[in-house]
């Protein structure tokens, strides 16, 4: 229920399409062509889609306000330049991020609150943000996708380790060549693996390895683990970003994208990494140099580079991470964005925006506090850089 109701205001949504997949399971590749469901229903768990809204327009509409909702956001028709002029609400994903630049900001003259159906709202310019029509509120939800992506990290590792997408690519191209793929297969044990941050992800990743028995696992972050969070999961702090990446055979990104981590891992920082060494990004496309990655990726300096995230988004057909090989064949466990956006996760991140959109239009404005990062002109959260320090 919407307490309080004050007036009647304009939500503009941005997600992804979901298409038949959101729809219709009539459409399913793996049902025969005269398979008749008994009930025709939709797939009401892809909540992130333009069809599913979220789950808000009911809520929303019988509450008297105007949700519109897109996926279109970039060009000349871009629906989402059109409908942000009046837009007192703004809500996107950053699996499908309406970037919210100063340009943009500067035409939303009716915005008060951008909110991240999701975590990670480096799609907004913060900076901007803070002097927007008096300084806007930008939320996101904390904590609802922790959990997937670090599950996607120690998959991806294990996945680029054991070499598994050349592997699979020979099973399904009618392949067998044991060699050709085991020439370049390890095991995670006894490997050295580092996170660069460690919070709810980062913390979250350290300690699902820890059954692995690497021989070591490290994290680089300015701020530190409890001593006894620390000996609970075997890992070890390391002050110098440079001195980390040279010890560790995979390194995990992460961090936020904020002003100190966009294209930090460039030429520099990969030729000071461990020659052999993979690396995972599951936090943001632009934290690294993408064009650095596939370099090194081609030459064998890195044996490989996985995760999800891309910049921009979605990826151009000619980003160089589609396609960046080792020399020996695969090495690259790239994939759409979308380790946060596993159904568990649509459903967590739909309420947690429901939460932050209820206590915005009841009046009450009682965010979590771990929600906020830009609130009454100021940053409110120190992962965005060391400006709370
Ligand atoms: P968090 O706020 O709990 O932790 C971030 C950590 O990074 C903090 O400990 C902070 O001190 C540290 N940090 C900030 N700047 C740093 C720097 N320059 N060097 C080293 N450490 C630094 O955030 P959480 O929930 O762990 O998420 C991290 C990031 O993961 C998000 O900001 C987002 O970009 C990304 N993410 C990606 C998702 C996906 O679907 N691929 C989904 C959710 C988050």
């Amino acid at each position: 229920m919407l307490t309080s109701m004050r007036k009647k205001v304009k939500v503009l949504l941005v997600l992804y399409d979901g298409g038949s997949h959101a729809t219709d399971i009539l459409k399913e590749k793996s049902q025969p062509p005269d398979w008749q469901p008994r009930v025709r229903r939709g797939v009401p768990e892809l909540l992130g889609t333009t069809e599913n809204e979220l789950g808000i327009r009911k809520w929303l509409e019988d509450a008297g306000h105007t949700l519109v909702t897109t996926s279109s956001k970039e060009g000349e028709d871009s629906v989402f330049d059109k409908e942000l002029v009046d837009a007192e609400v703004i809500i996107t994903t950053p699996f499908h991020p309406g970037y919210l630049n100063a340009e943009r900001l500067a035409k939303a003259k009716n915005l008060k609150i951008a909110i991240t159906a999701g975590i990670g709202s480096d799609h907004v310019d913060l900076n901007a943000a803070n002097k927007t029509n008096g300084g806007i509120t930008v939320a996101e939800v904390t904590g609802s996708n922790v959990v997937s992506v670090a599950e996607h990290v120690v998959m991806t590792i294990l996945v680029l380790v054991r070499n598994f997408v050349p592997a699979h690519d020979q099973i399904r191209n009618g392949d067998w060549d044991v060699a050709a793929v085991a020439k370049n297969e390890y095991d995670l044990e006894g490997k050295v693996v580092g996170t660069v941050g460690v919070g709810r992800i980062g913390e979250r990743v350290l300690r699902r390895l820890k059954p692995f028995d690497c021989k070591e696992l490290l994290y680089f972050d300015y701020q530190s683990l409890s001593p006894e969070a620390e000996a609970e999961i075997g890992c070890r702090r390391v002050t110098d970003l440079a001195e980390m990446v040279a010890q560790c055979d995979v390194v995990t990104i992460n961090c936020p994208l904020h002003e100190s981590t966009l294209g930090l891992f460039n030429k520099e920082l990969i030729s000071k990494m461990k020659p052999g060494s993979w690396l995972v990004n599951t936090a943001r496309g632009a934290i690294v140099v993408k064009e650095d990655v596939a370099e090194a990726v081609k030459s064998g300096h890195l044996r490989g580079y996985g995760g999800d995230v891309w910049y921009p988004q979605p990826a151009p057909k000619d980003h160089p991470l589609r396609y960046a090989e080792h020399p020996f064949g695969g090495g690259n466990a790239m994939v759409p964005h979308m380790s946060g956006t596993s159904i568990d996760a649509q459903k967590r991140y739909a309420a947690g925006t429901k939460a932050i959109l209820d206590s915005y239009l009841s009046g009450r404005h009682d965010y979590r506090p771990e929600d906020l990062i830009v609130y009454q002109g100021d940053y409110a959260t120190r992962s965005y850089g060391e400006r709370k320090k």
